[in-house]
C-alpha cells in the first residue's frame, strides 16, 4: 500500500512536470503570432512592454507606470525578478545592456499624403527598423492607444488589396498573406515582416516597409492614421531567456500620428 502510494506520487509528479513543461506558466508565440493571419488591434499584445505612456492615456495614471519597459521589462531585469530569477547578476547586466541597444534602434515611420477626396485611393507607406526578429509585426489603425486602436478600416478606409510588403534583404514578400485560405481576400491591416535579424555585435538593424492602398472614406473630415510596430528584443542578445519568450521581452511602439483631411 505504501509503495504503491508513493509510486503513485512519483506518476503524479511526472505528470506535473510534463503539464509544466508543456505548458509553461507565461509564454508569448516564439516566432509572433504566426496564426493570426487577419484584421488586429494591439489590445492583444497586452503582455508586451509599452514604449510610451501617451500609449495607456486612456487608463487610471495609476495603471500606467507598470505597463512601461523601464518597470515591466528592464527593472524586472535589473532586479532579478520572476524569470530573471534564474539568471546571474552579470548575465542580467549583459541582457540590459542588449535589450536597451534593440529598443534605442527600434524605430517606426509613416508615410502618408495630408490630404485627400473621398473615394480617391492613396498610399500609406510604412517602415520599421529593428526588433530582434525572426519577424517583426506592424498593423495599421487609427490612433496610437493600445487597448482602443482599430483596424483603420473601422474608421471608413477600405484596405484595397493585399498590402505590399518588402523585407530586409529590399525584396518583396508574400509568406504571409499566402495564408490567407484562398477563398478570402488578402487586404487586411496586420503583416507580420519576415528575415528580420538584428546583430548587436554588428549594430545592424534591417529594415521592413509595408505599403497599404487606401480608398478614402465617403465622409469629408480630418482622419488620423498610425501604424503598430510589434517587435521582440531578447531573442537578440545571447542572454535571452528561452528565446525570449518568458519575459515581457515584447514591444509596442507607434509611429507618429498623422493627420489626413478629407474633402
Ligand atoms: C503572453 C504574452 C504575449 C502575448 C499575449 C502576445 N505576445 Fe507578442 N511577444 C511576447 C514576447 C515575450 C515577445 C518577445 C520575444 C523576444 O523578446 O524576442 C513577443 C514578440 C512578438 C513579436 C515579434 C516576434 C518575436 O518573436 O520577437 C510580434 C510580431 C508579436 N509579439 C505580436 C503579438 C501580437 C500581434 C499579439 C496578439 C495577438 C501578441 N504578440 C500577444 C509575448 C506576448
Amino acid at each position: 500500500m505504501g509503495v504503491s502510494l508513493k509510486k503513485a506520487g512519483i506518476y503524479a509528479g511526472f505528470l506535473f512536470l510534463g503539464i509544466f513543461f508543456l505548458n509553461p506558466p507565461i509564454s508569448g508565440y516564439p516566432k509572433g503570432p504566426v496564426q493570426y493571419v487577419t484584421n488586429a488591434g494591439p489590445f492583444c499584445a497586452s503582455c508586451h512592454s509599452v514604449a510610451d505612456p501617451e500609449y495607456l492615456r486612456d487608463l487610471p495614471s495609476e495603471k500606467i507606470p507598470e505597463q512601461l519597459i523601464e518597470y515591466k521589462h528592464y527593472k524586472a531585469i535589473r532586479d532579478g525578478k520572476g524569470p530573471y530569477e534564474q539568471v546571474s547578476p552579470e548575465d542580467r547586466a549583459r541582457l540590459l545592456e542588449d535589450v536597451r541597444m534593440v529598443d534605442i534602434n527600434a524605430k517606426v515611420s509613416i508615410q502618408a499624403p495630408q490630404s485627400t477626396k473621398p473615394g480617391e485611393t492613396i498610399k500609406v507607406t510604412v517602415t520599421t527598423q529593428g526588433g530582434a526578429g525572426p519577424v517583426i509585426g506592424i498593423m495599421l489603425v487609427d490612433i496610437n492607444l493600445r487597448d482602443q486602436a482599430s483596424p483603420v478600416s473601422a474608421t471608413g478606409w477600405e484596405i484595397l488589396e493585399a498590402p505590399q510588403v518588402i523585407g530586409p534583404d529590399g525584396k518583396s514578400q508574400t509568406w504571409w498573406l499566402d495564408k490567407r485560405l484562398p477563398e478570402l481576400k488578402k487586404n487586411i491591416n496586420f503583416i507580420l515582416v519576415n528575415g528580420i535579424k538584428s546583430d548587436l555585435a554588428e549594430k545592424t538593424f534591417p529594415e521592413a516597409r509595408v505599403i497599404y492602398t487606401l480608398k478614402a472614406p465617403q465622409t469629408p473630415g480630418e482622419y488620423t492614421l498610425t501604424a503598430a510596430f510589434l517587435y521582440g528584443t531578447e531573442k537578440a542578445s545571447q542572454i535571452g531567456l528561452k528565446g525570449g519568450i518568458l519575459g515581457p521581452s515584447g514591444r509596442i511602439l507607434f509611429s507618429e500620428v498623422v493627420k489626413v483631411r478629407v474633402e
